[in-house]
């Protein structure tokens, strides 16, 4: 049962479509055989434009007509990349399927975080055994429920002879330290392409920012830099983790009204912004490291890689490619992992990451003939 093929879906916070990976493990090591993104259309696209907005937590989502829609949306992505990949559904050990977050306040009381796509509706349409709602056991246990993807990044990047770090640019960043001796942390250092993408769909109706050559077409503006810096979540030691709900538009208005600035150099310094964040995660949690491994959209970013790189004298900024993995689909994968680790029962120690009490269970596990 815990060999086999395994699908991971996910969708991230710049919810540009779910990722699904089709994944071997014969041993320990996952081994990707195929990956696809399956991209928003409408309603959905819309849908979930209009809950963000509301800027309030969506208690009825979950059951509503968005959580199965977008149920039915990941397992369409699941069913896609079986079929590319050549192997039967009937085949798949599992599909562990992160869902789509519309909500994530782990500081709330009690604490929440919401994640849509009905695994019923995904059971249903695929008949595999479906593992879901990977966050809830970590939260209940007192941990931020986020970021996740470190566990992966030690199995995935861990090196006796060097102190690692990886850095996943989705919407909003996180990044992960192995040590050399293999303990690690992570946390969510701040916003990444969340900001870019809306300020560039604002101002010039592109969906993002290609290459970052918009941003790299700017200059910084010191002023406003130093205002975004200010803000306390950057401060606050770890575990921390965040989401759309506080790094939004909202967030970014009464800045941009202290500091009027041309609409490319307000650009170059939310890509500024992400540097520096990630620069000064580094620094505060493991004064450096030697190796930093960059995954997600944003690892497409050239200015924003450069940037990093520019603060990180002393570090190697490389894409995750070079060491044995896609940037495209480190977060896919992890899903497809923590399926095969909640079918093993296997608890994870996230104790150093989200700050959890003890190691958990996570994953909810719903089985095709329990239906
Ligand atoms: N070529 C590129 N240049 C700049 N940014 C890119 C590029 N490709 C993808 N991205 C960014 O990556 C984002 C998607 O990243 P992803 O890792 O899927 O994030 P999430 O996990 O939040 O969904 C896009 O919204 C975009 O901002
Ligand atoms: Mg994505």
């Amino acid at each position: 049962m815990t060999q086999g093929y395994f699908i991971g879906l996910i969708s991230g916070t710049s919810r540009d479509g779910v990722d699904a990976a089709l994944v071997l493990f014969e041993d320990e090591e996952p081994r990707l055989l195929h990956a696809l993104t399956l991209p928003y259309g409408e309603p959905i696209a819309s849908e979930l434009e209009d809950l963000l907005a509301s800027g309030r937590e969506p208690r009825e989502a979950a059951g509503g007509m968005l959580d199965e829609f977008l149920g039915r949306h990941f397992a369409k992505a699941a069913r896609k990349v079986s079929e590319e990949a050549g192997i039967e559904m009937r085949d798949i050990s599992a599909i562990g399927s992160h869902g789509q977050t519309v909500w994530h306040a782990p500081d709330a009381d009690p604490p929440r975080s919401i994640q849509l796509g009905s695994p019923q509706v995904l059971l249903r349409s695929t008949r595999a055994t479906v593992v879901s709602h990977f966050r809830q056991a970590d939260l209940e246990a007192g941990g931020q429920g986020a970021p996740l993807a470190p566990l992966l990044h030690r199995r995935l990047f861990f090196r006796s002879d060097e102190e690692r770090a990886v850095l996943n640019l989705g919407g909003i960043a996180n990044i992960t330290f192995i040590s050399a001796d293999g303990r690690t942390r992570g946390h969510d250092s701040g916003p990444a392409n969340c900001l870019l993408d809306l300020w560039i769909r604002q101002e010039r109706g592109l969906d993002f920012d290609e290459n970052g050559e918009w941003a790299a077409s700017g200059r910084p503006v010191p002023d406003l830099l130093r205002d975004l810096l200010s803000d306390p979540y950057f401060a606050r030691a770890a575990p921390k983790s965040t989401g759309l709900e506080y790094f939004n538009r909202a967030w970014l208005e009464p800045f941009l009204r202290n500091h009027p600035a041309l609409p490319a150099d307000v650009q170059c310094t939310l890509s500024e912004l992400t540097a520096r964040t990630v620069a000064q995660a580094v620094s505060e949690s493991a004064g450096s490291v030697a190796r930093l491994l960059v995954c997600g959209g944003g690892a497409h970013n050239t200015d924003l890689l450069g940037r990093i790189a520019a603060l990180l004298p002393d570090t190697r900024v490389e894409p995750t490619s070079q060491h044995g993995m896609h940037p495209d689909w480190v977060e896919a994968v992890l899903f497809a992992w923590l399926a095969r680790e909640r079918l093993a029962e296997r608890r994870q120690d996230t104790r150093l990451i989200t700050g959890a009490r003890e190691p958990v269970l996570l994953g909810e596990v719903h089985h095709p003939n329990h239906t």
